[in-house]
């Protein structure tokens, strides 16, 4: 990739190489050959907790699927236990992994089918698990419903939301207006790629497809909003090739998300500086009138202090008149931003609350920001990207993905905190 020549700064510097990341200490664990590294607390925390706590409950509900809709069909006895063992062996996606040495942050000891399986799998069970309880509570009021149809329901949608997160995204169109935008960025298309998730399902061929849309839609410069990729580099470096073969006039800037820090982040930053894409964590550059701010992940930060004194430091970095735009994974500091006057902030993250219910969570561990437009007080303007992949450990969606092109246009103020319509 060619770049036009920026004004650039630096404040502070990124993370020396070599140096662990986020205070979490990364361990390397045999994998049937494979060298699938993760970060120790991370994955301690992600395997032990909440990933098992995931497949418990998933076991509950095959249970309950089993003596429900099942039994309800009219099978022998040992077709009910065969069906309840499947079910329950459907479940246990998390004890497979571990079991093969890896871990749902990069799921590459299994077989990609029985990947595929156990992600459809958890999906089945958790939409079949909830028509069951409706199925019950239609039975006793006495209205007779076949047991096929949480099943068949269940199986259908869980195929669909696996569906809609590995799915190649489509470009979507935004415009938005910016008070004291200079003029030489009137008109600038900017495309943003959050949360793309390269990983051993969504490889190569996928990410030359997601290339290919980007360069399609001829934007003038590519900002990615950090969760890049899951896995070693040793064994994404092929999947994520053909990223280098963005084209923008105005060239690609990147920031880390937390998943870059569940691996060997300094070694990814050099990789994807070799593809051509700048590294923006830290540091600022100036494009066609832009003061473009890279806020590394929080994660990165714990051992370096507070990440709002590190994003007005790269506010005072910026050159004088130029519109500040902070790229930072997380949307949750845009409070802090805004009071430091900062015109547009560009998040992901969030994957755009993914399911109905699970969105409220994510709303809630992120500021109240979850998807779309928003305008804080002082009228900066946060664009939280819905993203355009998603994370193999949860990769369900009914909110969808895209690959966000943004126009930008001068303008006049909108004033007031309030969300839009996304
Ligand atoms: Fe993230």
């Amino acid at each position: 990739m060619s770049f036009r020549r920026h004004g650039e700064g630096t404040c502070p510097p990124s993370p020396a190489p070599g140096r662990k990341a986020g205070g979490f200490c990364v361990v390397r664990r045999g994998a049937k050959g494979l060298s699938a590294q993760t970060a120790k607390g991370v994955g301690l925390w992600y395997d032990n907790g909440v990933m098992m706590l995931i497949n418990l409950f998933c076991s509950l509900l095959a249970v309950l699927v089993t003596l429900g809709p099942v039994r309800a069909l009219g099978l022998p006895r040992w077709g009910v236990v065969l069906a309840g063992v499947a079910l329950v062996g459907l479940a246990q996606q998390t004890l497979a992994h571990r079991a093969f040495g890896a871990s749902l942050l990069s799921p590459d000891a299994l077989p990609l089918p029985l990947v595929a399986l156990f992600l459809w799998g958890t999906a089945f069970l958790l939409s079949a698990g909830g028509l069951t309880v409706a199925w019950l509570g239609l039975r006793l009021c006495h209205v007779a419903v076949s047991g096929w149809w949480p099943l068949a329901l269940g199986a259908a949608v869980g195929a669909f939301v696996v569906w809609m997160g590995v799915r190649t995204p489509p470009v979507r169109e935004r415009e938005v207006i910016l008070p004291g935008l200079p003029a030489e960025a009137e008109g600038l298309r900017v495309a943003v790629l959050a949360d793309i998730h390269v990983d051993r399902w969504r490889g190569r061929a996928w990410c030359e497809r997601l290339v290919g849309r980007v360069n399609g839609a001829r934007p003038d410069l590519i900002l990615f909003t950090g969760d890049q990729a899951d896995g070693p580099l040793a064994l994404r470096r092929g999947d994520l090739e053909p990223l280098g073969g963005l084209r923008a006039p105005e060239g690609a800037f990147l920031i880390t998300g937390n998943h870059e820090h569940y691996f060997e982040t300094e070694a990814y930053l050099r990789f994807y500086e070799g593809l051509g894409i700048r590294v923006l964590d830290g540091r600022t550059a100036t494009v066609r009138g832009l003061g473009l701010m890279g806020l590394p992940d929080r994660r990165s930060l714990t051992r370096l202090g507070d990440d709002a004194l590190r994003l007005r430091g790269l506010r005072e970095a910026l050159p004088r008149g130029a519109f500040p735009v902070l790229l930072v994974h997380k949307p949750g500091i845009a409070p802090e931003a805004d009071a430091l006057g900062v015109g547009l902030q560009l998040s992901g993250h969030t994957h755009g609350g993914q399911v109905p219910g699970v969105a409220l969570a994510i709303r809630h561990f992120n500021g109240g920001f979850v998807r779309g437009w928003y305008t804080l007080p002082r009228g900066m303007r946060l664009f939280v990207a819905p993203g355009s992949g998603v994370w193999l450990g949860f990769p369900y969606r009914l909110y969808p993905s895209e690959i966000t092109v943004l126009t930008l246009r001068g303008g006049v103020a909108a004033g007031g905190a309030k969300k839009e319509k996304s």
